[in-house]
This record gives C-alpha cells, sequence and structure tokens, in this order.
C-alpha cells in the first residue's frame, strides 16, 4: 500500500512560519505517584534521572521529576494534596499527558501569534528565573484538557528550568537508545477530527500532510479516522483521530470512556536500532501488542528489500511499512497504566515520512484482541 506525503502548495512567496517551532522540548504527564513512575520509566525505558521540584524546591502542592534519555525528556508530576487543579485532573482522567511542550525561539511572539489567531490562552509569557538564566514559557489549551507549552530557553544554561534542583541518583539503569519524540496522537470525539485539524491549521500554521478514512483504518468490527497535522520545518507531528461507526466499539471510543475525554493516545519515540531498543525494552518487562506470526509472511512482497532480517522482526513482533521514500519499523505497547488509554509507539525511520498505514489492519486486530479481553469490545 503505496502512501504518498503531500506536498506544500506552492505559491510565489511562501509565508513566513508565524510559529516557528524546533521541536519537542519535553511531554509532561500528571501521574497517581511519580516516585513510582518515574522508577518505571528509569528501569523499564531506560530514562535518567535529570531534574526535581517539591517542598523542598518551594513547590507545596505537587512534586515533579524530570527524566531524561538523549533528545527526549519527560516530567512526572503528582498532587501532594486532593481539592487542586492536578488532583481533580488525576481522579478524571488517571495517568496522562498534560503538557505537549515545544521549543520555540520566542515563547511571547508564539502566544501572541496563537492566542490573536482563536487560541485559548493557558497561560501569558512568564518569565522563569535563577542563577543559571532565565526561561520563558507561555502556553494555549488544545483538545480536552491537553495543553501546548511553548518554552524559550536560549538564555538558559541549567540542566532543565528554574524552579528545579538537580536529580542525583545512585540509580542509573542503562538506556534502551529511545532519541526524541517523533509525534504524539490526540483521539478528539466523534466529529471533532475536522475542527482540530482547523486549530492546527489557523491557530498553529499546520498542514493536513496525511488522511485516513474510515475505509483505510477499519477491521471487521470496529474503525476510525485519522488526519496528521505537521508544522513548517516537519519537527512536530501531531495526528487526530477520531472513532468512526462500526459492527462493534471503536478503539477511540474505548478511550474516550476510559480517559473520560479527549487525550493523547499515544507518543512515538524514535530510535536508531529498534531492534536493539525492542529487545531491551522486552527484557525490561515492556509488554507489546502481540502480531500474528502470518503478518511476516507476506511482509517481503508487500515491502521490498530491507537492511534487517525478518526472523529478530518476528520475534519481537515489529511491523514494517513503506512509502514513496522509503520505509519504517514500528511496535506499539500495551497501555502502560491500568486504564486502557496511553500507550507508546516505537518507531524506526529509514526514509519513510508516512505512519504505517500498511500495517493498521494487522494493528487494529491485534487492539480489538486486547479490548475484546477487556469487554469493551
Ligand atoms: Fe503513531
Amino acid at each position: 500500500m503505496e502512501t504518498t506525503i503531500a506536498e506544500p502548495k506552492r505559491t510565489q512567496t511562501p509565508p513566513a512560519d508565524f510559529l516557528p517551532l524546533e521541536g519537542t522540548d519535553y511531554v509532561e504527564f500528571y501521574v497517581g505517584n511519580a516516585k513510582q513512575a518515574a522508577h518505571f520509566y528509569k528501569t523499564a525505558f531506560g530514562f535518567q534521572s535529570l531534574a526535581y521540584s517539591g517542598p523542598e524546591t518551594g513547590q507545596k502542592d505537587h512534586v515533579s521529576y524530570a527524566i531524561r534519555q538523549h533528545k527526549l525528556t519527560f516530567v512526572l508530576t503528582t498532587p501532594l494534596r486532593s481539592g487542586t487543579p492536578i488532583a481533580d485532573h488525576v481522579s478524571k482522567h488517571g495517568d496522562g499527558v498534560k503538557y505537549l511542550a515545544l521549543r520555540v525561539p520566542d515563547a511571547t511572539s508564539a502566544w501572541n501569534e496563537t492566542t490573536k489567531r482563536g487560541g485559548k490562552s493557558y497561560m501569558e509569557p512568564t518569565t522563569l528565573k535563577d542563577a543559571d538564566g532565565e526561561v520563558v514559557m507561555s502556553g494555549i489549551h488544545t483538545y480536552g484538557e491537553t495543553v501546548h507549552l511553548f518554552i524559550e530557553r536560549q538564555n538558559y544554561r541549567g540542566f532543565f528550568m528554574p524552579g528545579f534542583r538537580k536529580w542525583e541518583s545512585v540509580y542509573n539503569p542503562p538506556d534502551t537508545g529511545l532519541q526524541y519524540v517523533d509525534h504524539c496522537v490526540g483521539n478528539v470525539g466523534w466529529n471533532q477530527m475536522n475542527p482540530w485539524v482547523k486549530f492546527y491549521e489557523d491557530v498553529m500554521g499546520f498542514r493536513n500532510i496525511l488522511s485516513f478514512d474510515d475505509k483505510d483504518i477499519s477491521t471487521e468490527y470496529s474503525a476510525l479516522m485519522s488526519k496528521v497535522m505537521s508544522n513548517g520545518n516537519g519537527f512536530v507531528k501531531f495526528p487526530i483521530n477520531e472513532p468512526a461507526e462500526g459492527k462493534k466499539k471503536s478503539q477511540v471510543e474505548e478511550y474516550l470512556d476510559f480517559y473520560d475525554g479527549e487525550g493523547v493516545q499515544h507518543c512515538a519515540l524514535a530510535t536508531k536500532d529498534i531492534v536493539k531498543t525492542v529487545t531491551d525494552l522486552q527484557q525490561r518487562g515492556i509488554e507489546f501488542l502481540n502480531i500474528p506470526t502470518t503478518y511476516y509472511d507476506t511482509l517481503p512482497d508487500r515491502v521490498g528489500h530491507i537492511d534487517e532480517d525478518l526472523e529478530p522482526l518476528k520475534r519481537l513482533g515489529i511491523l514494517v511499512d513503506r512509502d514513496n521514500e522509503g520505509y519504517l519499523l514500528q511496535i506499539f505497547t500495551k497501555p502502560v497504566e491500568d486504564r486502557p488509554t496511553l500507550f507508546f509507539e516505537i518507531i524506526q525511520r529509514k526514509g519513510a515520512k508516512s505512519f504505517g498505514k500498511g500495517n493498521f489492519k494487522a494493528l487494529f486486530e491485534a487492539l480489538e484482541k486486547e479490548q475484546g479481553l477487556r469487554g469493551n469490545l
């Protein structure tokens, strides 16, 4: 199944990017127990301790741990008291993504440009200072209770952010080769995909580079629709899913039920060696969706020559898909919390800029099997 990425429309003078983005700065999760979550991400995913914020640093109602692996930074935040916005968020949604923080050269301009185009302000431009310099931060709301923060840090020399102190730990498990955020996918409600596509186009200057309708993404039972939004330089990509009618309940609907609203479905984390990364992750207890071994019978015909041996891909359950620019290897974890909500994708791109359309059927059948076991199909 060939997939072609939409080229930018040629105009005589391309408009200047009003929201230049340098990539994902960090992803922050609101969780029920950040101390244990940080231990899990260190142990299972190979993140390293980076920074801490809590009562000892003057933060009275919550605690945050920042952890890092190569260019990938996660922040795990938990409330210390009930009745706070963070506690209410965790009570409603369970563990999930609160902030998709984007690196910008100018957080004041990012806020001005997006709010004047209809973005709803979450945080006006705010300067945070300490002895290592300053970070300017601002933010706007996106789907559900999710927020895009704009982070300007070129005048900061510290290890993470003012308000945090260095977190040194005697426990430093080796990394697993995860490099950066490739894309983060949002699940939105019925008939909400196009309004959110318009939000990313109008408010953030993104464009729709790929669309999948319910015929592309349906199995015997359930269906969904998806549109991929990308910023100008392609560093930041946000696919948006909405449920579609099928014989049984869409996987997106199951998410919306259990997350109690719209939110981030998965973040795709890039690696340069997926066989090594997934071998490490499986040995550390990360569970992946099981793909039927028959998937590999037709793989060579479907994708042609690939550099990797088929045997380890089959053993680990890694999927392969090709587009007109190359191929990609990908695999999906089971949800990383008890609610069937957030999960991760591990991806290695070898030229391909698409999202594995050729794998959707095998993947969603595997997902539905799990959904059926939970009694939610
Ligand atoms: Fe993905």
